[in-house]
């Protein structure tokens, strides 16, 4: 289905398309809404360019496609509790999302989706990758897909958050006292495009329930390394005031710090989602390789 209110031009076949003619500081229709909406959906990622926004627009927009989301481990900026500070400069030891995951899947409802602005961008780098999770699970054996839609994995914040609420930096009750862990299917059928996908992710998956540590170290390992193959993936290069909007339902993503020492800045506002869930009726995908394909060095 084409779109009337938008321009959406496809970054690669697999994934990711950049969103133009539209002003996201503006108050949407809800026809040019709805295709953003549906752009996502079919793209997984979308990125938009100069997009100059407040805090309080940035958070109007997202707030159209849900409830925001607080993060168990935000230094938000004062009065704006739903805002996560992404930043990087020489006194940084380390940054947000520099491993492969999909935000927050320790929680019980994950975020559905996140929107990441940047005012501040190094001269080059900083790119932020994302894999496709359908692309993913479609690659897979489908002795591979039967095994692993029968499991479930544990997702944890305590590795990744414990250091933040030590330091009293937890903001969300639920979280002030316990770092949030629960399971979710290795499977997930996304709630809109009813499509399979893999969703475990290297930041926050630390066991498969039911095999012994062996066996889910050495399946997660590969699981992981599995999501890492470019062919999976698509690279969006900032400038100041682009956006990128990601599902995170069906991608993962991975923030390279590239750029030490310089300044990289900006703000993302999460949208709240469902509890993940596996249907078993879901759409089995197709990897879209060309049928006599060999791979070779050059
Ligand atoms: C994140 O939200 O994980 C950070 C992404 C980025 O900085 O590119």
């Amino acid at each position: 289905m084409s779109y009337r209110n938008i321009e959406v031009r496809k970054v690669t076949p697999r994934l990711g398309a950049e969103i133009h003619g539209v002003d996201l500081s503006q108050e949407l229709e809800e026809d040019t809404l709805a295709e953003i909406r549906r752009a996502l959906v079919d793209n997984q990622v979308i990125f938009f360019r100069d997009q100059d926004m407040t805090l309080d627009q940035h958070k109007a927009f997202g707030r159209r496609f849900g409830e925001l989301h607080v993060h168990p481990a935000a230094k938000s900026p004062e009065g704006h509790p739903e805002v996560l500070p992404i930043h990087a400069d020489e006194h940084s030891r380390y940054v947000a999302g520099e491993a492969w995951h999909t935000d927050v899947s320790c929680d019980e409802e994950p975020p559905m989706a996140s929107i990441l602005r940047l005012h501040t961008v190094p001269e080059c780098g900083g790119d932020t990758l994302f894999s496709s999770m359908y692309a993913a699970y479609d690659a897979l054996s489908p002795r591979m897909k039967e095994f692993l839609k029968s499991c479930k994995a544990v997702h944890s914040g305590e590795h990744v958050y414990r250091g933040y609420y030590q330091t009293g930096k937890g903001q969300r009750e639920d979280t002030q006292n316990a770092f949030p862990e629960h399971e979710h299917p290795v499977i997930r059928t996304h709630p809109e495009s009813g499509r399979q996908s893999l969703y475990v992710n290297s930041g926050f998956t630390t066991r498969i329930v039911g095999l012994n540590k062996d066996e889910s170290d050495a399946l997660l390992k590969f699981l992981f390394n599995h999501i890492a193959q470019p062919q999976f993936h698509c690279r969006f290069n900032w400038r100041k005031n682009s956006i990128a909007f990601w599902d995170n339902r069906c991608v993962q993503h991975y923030a390279m710090w590239d750029y030490y020492p310089e300044v990289r800045s900006g703000y993302r506002v999460t949208i709240k989602g469902d509890r993940p869930y596996f249907d078993s009726e879901g759409v089995e995908g197709e990897l879209n390789l060309a049928p006599h394909r060999r791979v070779r060095a050059a």
